[in-house]
């Protein structure tokens, strides 16, 4: 293989393993050639494919923000052959990655707009991107609002952050856990995330709004959204259609006419309504 080879990925050291939740793992990933960091850079809402040698590739998206420096983030959940492989490995191995593919969150156009994040289990992962993004960016935006549900407490991702975001009077976090899933001591809701979206009953106004989480979630929350006045120009969501080359190649992952591996994974509910039913 020559460095021209568009498949080739860059070697990573797994520089730091975080056991999130029951099966769900954040590799902090550092370049082993100097260069290639140096040369790296990608913007929040991208993905990447990541590989375990001799098992395959998956496709995770860059979980940490563009605005720190000198590493990437991923959070998998352990699903078949390739995330068990990876989820297997140990700091100091070194595993596979290529890309930044894909488009992005306009973040720069929601200068001056409250922002309402809206994440459901694993799927938090590439809100988190964004959400760092925007916190390092705090003077651009107005009010950040991120709510956050999953099954239980244990599957709650991200736990030290999630408390450096509560303790923060710049966000307003609020998180869910599904009835039954609570344990003594809960500080926070008992509910699923579309009822405790319309509860809070953010401001559509001037207001831009991002859901990622599990299809259920998405498709009963998108309803509550629209209730509350939001316009589908104003919703953000970014799609996880299976995809295997990532460069608009091979044809796996098109949603009608959209490549959701160029002309996405980021859309907003206007795009995805011109699109056929099929995401
Ligand atoms: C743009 C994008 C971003 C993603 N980001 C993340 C992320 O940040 N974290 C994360 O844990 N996962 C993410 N995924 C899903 C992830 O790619 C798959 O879970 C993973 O590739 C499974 O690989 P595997 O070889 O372990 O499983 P396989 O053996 O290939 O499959 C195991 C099971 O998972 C199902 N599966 C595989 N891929 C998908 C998919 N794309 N959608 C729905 N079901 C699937 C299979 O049908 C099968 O039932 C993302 C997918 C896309 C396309
Ligand atoms: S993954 Fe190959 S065209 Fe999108």
């Amino acid at each position: 293989m020559t460095d021209t080879n568009i498949y080739l990925p860059h070697l990573m050291r797994i520089a730091k393993i975080t056991e999130e939740a029951p099966a769900v793992k954040t590799f902090r990933l550092e370049f082993l050639d100097a260069a290639a960091a140096e040369a790296f850079s990608f913007e929040t809402g991208q993905f990447g494919l990541y590989s375990a040698f001799g098992e395959g590739e998956s496709t995770f998206c860059i979980a940490s923000s563009p605005t720190r420096k000198g590493y990437i983030e991923c959070t998998f959940r352990e699903a078949g052959r390739v995330t068990a492989s990876l989820a297997d490995k140990e700091e100091g191995d070194v595993v596979g990655f290529r890309g930044p593919y894909g488009n992005r969150f306009p973040i720069e156009q929601w200068k001056g707009k409250n922002l309402v994040f809206v994440a459901g289990g694993i799927a938090l992962p590439p809100l988190r991107s964004v959400i760092w993004n925007c916190l390092d960016l705090r003077d651009w935006f107005k009010d950040i609002t991120i709510v956050y549900g999953a099954r239980s407490v244990n599957d709650l991702v991200y736990k030290d952050e999630l408390k450096e975001w509560e303790a923060r009077p710049d966000v307003n976090l609020v998180v869910t856990v599904d009835p039954g899933g609570e344990v003594p001591g809960w500080t926070g809701k008992v509910g699923f995330v579309p009822p405790v979206v319309e509860a809070l009953n953010p401001a559509p106004d001037n207001t831009v709004a991002l859901v990622c989480g599990p299809p259920i979630m998405i498709k009963l929350t998108l309803p509550v959204l629209a209730k509350l006045g939001f316009p589908p120009e104003s919703i953000f969501t970014t799609l996880e259609n299976r995809m295997k080359c990532g460069l608009g190649k091979c044809g796996r992952c098109n949603t009608g006419s959209s490549y959701v591996c160029k002309d996405g994974p980021v859309y907003t509910l206007a795009q995805l309504n011109s699109l056929p039913a099929e995401y």
